[in-house]
């Protein structure tokens, strides 16, 4: 069961507040402006604190194949490490790497050491808390494709002598996409995976990308769930580990304010932003084959959106969230290729600056085709068929090389009616507008107008901010942290479902097929360290619509 369950069968008290309650007026006016409430009692009247009463996480293994690449030594490690130190690990486990490279036990903890002074989110490495982690892991040098490797395996959890660190196993497959079914039937022939009702419990973690299209997830689904059961698959986006991710439900479901106002009526539009500093770098070959559309837009942008805009669901329950998640993407309207025309924009960037830094062409970075028409950004316009967002757009972009890092949703309210005002100010009298900060300086906007003071009568937005640092403080867990807690505790709420990928790949295909063979036109180029090309702005203005720039907050 969810966390978001167990505060539901908890319950929040609806007794009348105590005395204690007057103090809730007491706020202490912070530097930018936010008021927040001083009282501790206030925090503890009113949280529901969420990780009470949470299935216990039992001991386990954690095999990661693909040990020696990239994601373990920047991720994984990082966040097992971390769940030690906050003392989430169960009480016994063990973490095998496996891999081809020759390596020993030492050698790979000096490896991940090193990897980890680098890439912790915390600094300096607790070294108390990371010696007492590294007793705990171990290398298993092998072939994926052999059985010796898997028999090795099988020694080595025997060899831990104990039931549960051999039959509690969770494989975090982190090799490449081609190897996931081998892998999975590997370990099926090794008896270390049993489909149902064998002991303890096996789960397997597969990370992006999911298949390259609707056909190959299609594919890759027959073949886990062929030794799987589904509830044992738990495939990773990681945008679902982001506090702030999962903050859409918490902000939309505990809120009757917002909640009361997110439909056709008072919304007039979304525009979800994902954009990033960084170029394609190293990853031209990956990107060659993938582009933002499947790299971006079929899992975190999908996934952000299907947040933002479902149903709530009947009950907290992994599969409740699930069911409203696909019913959603599934109320995409499907596009014609005439469609994709229109709402869907692709680029491409040249060389420009980014930060003052130069930045080479897409086309000029190594290992891509000197020609590539693959995209390096994305924008469209999805049109949602049900009764709540009948005729609502919802604006999405996500590109490389944009000038800031950044994620956010952005609700843009309908304006006031043309009296009063809006009769007056005309397009100078500015809608509302709610921003959910994913990344960074996580947090809320809610942008209004005020009166400017002063004798003459002038109206101007201000800004409401509401900030988790200045809130809650620093501590911001890493996705890979919360993703792999859920899925040692079994919980799948924060992972895809079958049908939500496959779902996802519909809506991106068809978009895809219209691309294909097509060159890019000038108006789809854009210059490094700019917000996208021509094009992406022609799209907002068709419907009247601008993009606005992400808010920041300081
Ligand atoms: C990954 C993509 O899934 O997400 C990358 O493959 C992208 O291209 C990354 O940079 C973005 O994640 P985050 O957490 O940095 O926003």
């Amino acid at each position: 069961m969810s966390p978001l369950a167990d505060c539901k069968r908890h319950g929040v008290s609806t007794a009348s507040p105590p005395s204690a309650y007057p103090q809730l007026e007491k706020v202490r006016p912070l530097d930018d402006g936010v008021r927040v409430s001083q009282s501790a009692q206030f925090d503890d009247l009113l949280t529901c604190r969420l990780g009470e009463g949470r299935k216990a996480v039992e001991p386990c293994s954690i095999v990661i194949f693909g040990a020696s690449g990239d994601l373990t030594a920047r991720k994984l490690v990082p966040a097992l490490y971390h769940l030690c130190k906050e003392k989430q690990m169960p009480p016994a486990f063990r973490v095998i790497g496996l891999a081809r490279r020759e390596k020993t036990d030492a050698s790979w903890r000096d490896e991940l050491r090193s990897a980890l002074n680098e890439f912790s989110r915390t600094k300096p490495v607790d070294d108390q808390v990371w010696q007492d982690f590294a007793q705990h892991v171990s290398y298993c040098q092998g072939d994926l494709t052999a059985a010796a490797t898997y028999e090795a395996l099988e020694k080595k959890l025997v060899s831990f002598g104990s039931e549960p660190l051999r039959r509690n196993l969770l494989f975090y497959l982190a090799t490449s996409p081609s190897q996931f079914g081998e892998v999975v039937e590997q370990v099926h022939r090794a008896g270390l995976l049993h489909k149902v009702n064998g002991e303890g419990w096996q789960r397997v973690v597969i990370e992006k990308p999911f298949g390259h299209d609707l056909e190959s997830a299609r594919q890759l689904n027959r073949e886990l769930t062929r030794y799987a059961s589904e509830q044992q698959v738990f495939r990773i986006d990681h945008y679902l580990g982001k506090e702030t991710v999962q903050n859409i439900l918490m902000f939309r479901f505990s809120n009757a304010v917002f909640e009361r106002l997110w439909n056709r009526e008072s919304i007039d539009h979304f525009q979800i932003t994902v954009s990033e500093k960084l170029g394609v770098g190293q990853r031209g070959g990956y990107y060659e084959e993938a582009g933002a559309l499947r790299d971006m837009v079929q899992n975190h942008l999908s996934q952000v959106l299907a947040l933002v805009a479902m149903e709530p669901p009947v009950s907290l329950e992994a599969e409740a969230i699930r069911d409203e998640k696909v019913k959603l993407l599934k109320s995409i309207r499907p596009m014609s290729p005439e469609d994709v025309a229109r709402q869907v924009v692709r680029g491409q960037y040249f060389a420009g600056t980014v930060d003052g830094e130069s930045r080479p062409g897409y086309r000029q970075e190594p290992k891509v085709k000197p020609d590539s028409n693959v995209e390096t950004y994305v924008a469209l316009k999805l049109l949602i068929d049900n009764w709540r967002w009948s005729g609502v757009p919802f604006f999405l972009r996500t590109g490389k090389n944009l000038p800031l890092s950044t994620s956010e949703v952005r609700v843009q309210f309908r304006p006031t009616p043309h009296v009063l005002f809006a009769a007056q100010c005309g397009q100078k009298l500015d809608p509302n507008a709610l921003t959910l900060r994913l990344q960074p300086n996580e947090g809320i906007s809610f942008r209004f107008n005020g009166k400017v003071p002063g004798t003459s009568v002038a109206v101007r937005p201000v800004r409401m901010h509401f900030s988790y640092d200045a809130e809650f403080g620093a501590y911001t867990p890493e996705a890979y942290e919360r993703l792999l807690l859920e899925a040692m505790a079994g919980d799948a709420t924060l992972f895809i479902r079958r049908d939500e990928v496959e779902t996802a790949w519909q809506i991106v295909d068809g978009i895809r097929r219209t691309w294909e063979g097509k060159s890019l036109s000038n108006r789809e180029f854009y210059a490094a360290g700019t917000w996208g090309p021509v094009a992406a702005d022609d799209l907002l203005a068709q419907s009247g619509h601008a993009w606005r720039e992400p808010v920041v907050v300081n």
